[in-house]
C-alpha cells in the first residue's frame, strides 16, 4: 500500500511485525500488564486462519448465554487486542463477562496473566498452504498492508515470516508446545468446514456453556460462509468483502506452483510432521 514504503507500514516488537498504522509500543506495554479475569476468553489465530468465523460463533455463544441481552459484551468493538490506543485497556476493565478478546499475537506475545488464570484460550490453525494465498489477497486488498507486486513475491515473504505477525510457523511450533494445557483448545479450519455443527458444540463445551441443541444449531446456521458473507456489510461495513472472500479448502491449488507446493511441503516436514499439531493440521489430506 499505498503510497508508502514496505517498511513504513510495519513495526518490529519482541522480534515479531506488526502493521504500524494500527500497533504502537504504548499499547503493547499497556496490553503486557493487562488484567485477566478467570472467565475471559481469549480467541488466537495466525492471520486468515479463521479469526472473523470464530469469533463470529464466540459472540453468539456468549451473547446466548448472557442473561441480560443489553449486557452483551462488547468486546468485538475493540478489534485485535493489538490494535488502537492504550487507552482502551481502561474501558475493558468496565466490560461485563464473559468478555471475548481476539487476537493475531505469537504464544510468547501473549500477556502472562492468561496463563496464570482459568481464562479460556482457543487458538486456530488452517492448513499453511490456504493460509497463504487467503494472506495475499488480504495484502492486496487491505489498505493498511503493503504492497505486493506479485503472488511469487508474497510466497518468498510468507515463508520467510516476513509479512505482517511474521511466521506462520513459528506460530504453530510455539503452540505445539501448549497443546495438551488445560483451558487451552485448538481448532482447525478444515475441522470446521467439515463439521461445524459438531465444532460449535465443541466449543461451547470447552467454554462450560450448557445452551439447548437448537441454540447451538441456529448459531452453527448463522455461522456459514454464506450466511456471514451475505451479512458482511453489517457486521464490517466498507471491509466485509476483504474478510470474506472465498471461504473453501484447497484454493492454494489456483496459484501455488509445484515448486512452491514443494518448498511449502519441505518447510512443513521439517517443521511440523510429526508433532501434535502437524496431525491435526492433516497435511497429506489438504495439502
Ligand atoms: P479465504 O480468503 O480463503 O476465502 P481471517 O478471519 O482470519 O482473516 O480469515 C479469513 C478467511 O476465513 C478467508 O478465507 C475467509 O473467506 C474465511 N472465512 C470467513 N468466514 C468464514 C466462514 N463462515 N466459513 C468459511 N470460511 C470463512
Amino acid at each position: 500500500a499505498k503510497g508508502k514504503k514496505p517498511e513504513e507500514l510495519l513495526v518490529m516488537y519482541k522480534g515479531v511485525l506488526y502493521p504500524s498504522g494500527m500497533c504502537s509500543p504504548e499499547t503493547f506495554q499497556a496490553l503486557d500488564i493487562m488484567e485477566v479475569r478467570k472467565d475471559d476468553v481469549f480467541l488466537v489465530a495466525y492471520p486468515k486462519c479463521g479469526t472473523n468465523w470464530v469469533r463470529h460463533i464466540l459472540n453468539d455463544l456468549t451473547s446466548a448465554v448472557s442473561k441480560n441481552k443489553e449486557e452483551v459484551p462488547p468486546t468485538e468493538h475493540i478489534q485485535m487486542l493489538e490494535f488502537g490506543v492504550p487507552g482502551k485497556f481502561q474501558k475493558i476493565k468496565s466490560f461485563p463477562s464473559p468478555r471475548v478478546f481476539t487476537t493475531h499475537l505469537h504464544y510468547d506475545n501473549i500477556p502472562k496473566a492468561v496463563f496464570g488464570t482459568k481464562a479460556k484460550v482457543l487458538v486456530v490453525f488452517r492448513n499453511p498452504k490456504d493460509a497463504a494465498v487467503s494472506y495475499y489477497h488480504f495484502y492486496n486488498k487491505n489498505p493498511g498492508l503493503p504492497n505486493v507486486s506479485s503472488w511469487d513475491e508474497f510466497f518468498q515473504k510468507f515463508m520467510s515470516g516476513e509479512v505482517c505477525w511474521s511466521s506462520y510457523f513459528d506460530h504453530a511450533l510455539a503452540w505445539n508446545k501448549h497443546m495438551d494445557e488445560e483451558n487451552i483448545m485448538i481448532i482447525t479450519y478444515e475441522e470446521m468446514k467439515e463439521n461445524l455443527l459438531g465444532r460449535v458444540k465443541q466449543i461451547a463445551e470447552f467454554l462450560g456453556f450448557s445452551l439447548p441443541e437448537e441454540k447451538i444449531q441456529s448459531i452453527a446456521e448463522n455461522a456459514t460462509f454464506e450466511s456471514m458473507s451475505n451479512k458482511s456489510q453489517e457486521t464490517h461495513g466498507k471491509f466485509g468483502s476483504i474478510f470474506f472472500r472465498k471461504g473453501t479448502v484447497g484454493d492454494w491449488k489456483n496459484l501455488f506452483t509445484e515448486a512452491q507446493s514443494q518448498e511449502m511441503d519441505a518447510k512443513f516436514e521439517e517443521c511440523l510432521a510429526g508433532t501434535k499439531l502437524g496431525a491435526r493440521l492433516k497435511y497429506d489430506k489438504y495439502c
